[in-house]
């Protein structure tokens, strides 16, 4: 009974305390945030803002944003209102439960009255609560992104010195990881970070850093190595496996992560096209994700039995339970096979029991 919905702007802002704009901030073709939909809102609701409500932004924007929406506000209102930063760090597939357990929760604000009014909203979850300018709390949320983005894009890259040297990158997260400022935690290896998150975020703050005359952040370059990571390997894989041409290769896993169904920015969406034009028969399977782009070559199957069905190339892509507790025994034939894994979710001993020829990532 505490939730409805309209798409009356009048009807939902009229007698609002806090309204919140949570649209989204896709990337515009020159890297920046596309904010308009935030402009958008921001002038929608401005003719029904009672007094003293607050404006909240929660969707992703770079420093700058909320000043702007306000003016906007104010063209439309004489009326006195606050406004607020609030950035959100859900992850797909567990956004309920993040939504329900923040780590933090960040309020960037300059009036008090605002602060308790957001920290009172957010009581109940018990959460940390900081404090801080509206521009700090829109710089947090592209930092916790972009950080762990390029802690990804780091590993990746000591994997790829791990495989011209012998060693195991998964022994040297191991290693490294006993380090309390270091951890064990979010760093598997792969094939670079997808979703609609990361990579935007990152080449929004890129281009940020590059509109501030900041051109040679970090940033440029993380967003560089990971938009080609995906390529790299593949022609690293096509070598070991002498050419992905006329062989019949199962794609298992075709959303960017497990427990959803988005493709954006997925492996999947770079791998099916490439191996298409390598002349590869490629067959796919994923528990949720439907490929609907028509690629020459390539079939979806409901299960992954069939996806595996005369493969001569198992691509274990996304790290799904179904996947990797499937028993691959199950599917070998009598062919030369190759199982690349292409998130180490296995381990290399089973899979050669198997009879498979293994490919990791950052191992031999
Ligand atoms: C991410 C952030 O985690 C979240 O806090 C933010 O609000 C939105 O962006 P999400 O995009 O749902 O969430 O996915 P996440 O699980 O963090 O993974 C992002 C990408 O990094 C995926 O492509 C994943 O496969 C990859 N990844 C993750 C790695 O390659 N290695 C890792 O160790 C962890």
């Amino acid at each position: 009974g505490n939730l409805s919905f309209t798409t009356s702007y009048q009807t939902a802002i009229q007698s609002a305390e806090l309204i919140i704009i949570a649209v989204g901030t896709p990337s515009a073709a020159d890297e920046t945030a596309d904010l308009r939909y935030v402009f958008a809102s921001a002038k929608s609701l401005a003719p029904y803002i009672q007094e003293n409500a607050i404006v909240v932004i929660k969707s992703t924007v770079p420093p700058g944003t909320l000043e702007k929406g306000i003016e906007i506000i104010k063209e439309a209102t004489s009326t006195k209102f606050y406004g607020a930063s609030l950035p959100e760090f859900l992850r797909e597939g567990s956004a309920v439960h993040d939504t329900l357990n923040p780590d933090r929760i960040v309020i960037g604000a300059t009036e008090n009255f605002v602060f308790e009014k957001l920290e009172e909203l957010h009581q109940k979850l018990q959460a940390p609560v900081v404090r801080c300018k509206v521009a700090s709390a829109q710089m947090a949320k592209y930092t916790a992104n972009s950080y762990l983005a390029t802690r990804i894009t780091f590993i990746n890259e000591i994997a790829n010195l791990c495989e011209k040297n012998g060693a195991d990158i998964d022994e040297v997260i191991k290693a490294i990881g006993h380090d309390k400022r270091i951890g064990q935690h979010y760093w598997y290896p792969g094939l670079g970070y997808g979703g609609s998150c990361f990579p935007k975020d990152v080449k929004e703050l890129a281009a940020y850093s590059r509109s501030v005359g900041e051109s040679g952040n970090l940033l440029n370059r993380v967003n560089e190595i990971n938009s080609n990571r995906i390529f790299y390997l593949l022609e690293k894989f096509a070598k070991k496996i002498n050419g992905f041409e006329n062989k019949t290769v199962a794609v298992l896993g075709l959303s960017f992560k497990p427990n959803t169904d988005d493709m954006r920015e997925a492996p999947a969406t770079k791998i099916i096209p490439y191996l298409s034009e390598k002349g590869a028969q490629i067959k796919s399977y994923d528990p949720m994700a439907k490929y609907s782009m028509e690629i020459k070559n390539h079939q979806q199957f409901a299960t992954i039995e069939e996806a595996c069905n005369n493969a001569d190339v198992i691509m274990a892509v996304v790290e799904w339970p179904e996947i990797i507790d499937f028993d691959f025994a199950k599917v070998k034939n009598s062919k030369t096979q190759f199982f690349i894994d292409c998130r180490n979710q296995f381990k290399s001993e089973i899979v050669k029991s198997w009879n498979y020829q293994y490919i990791g990532i950052g191992k031999r």
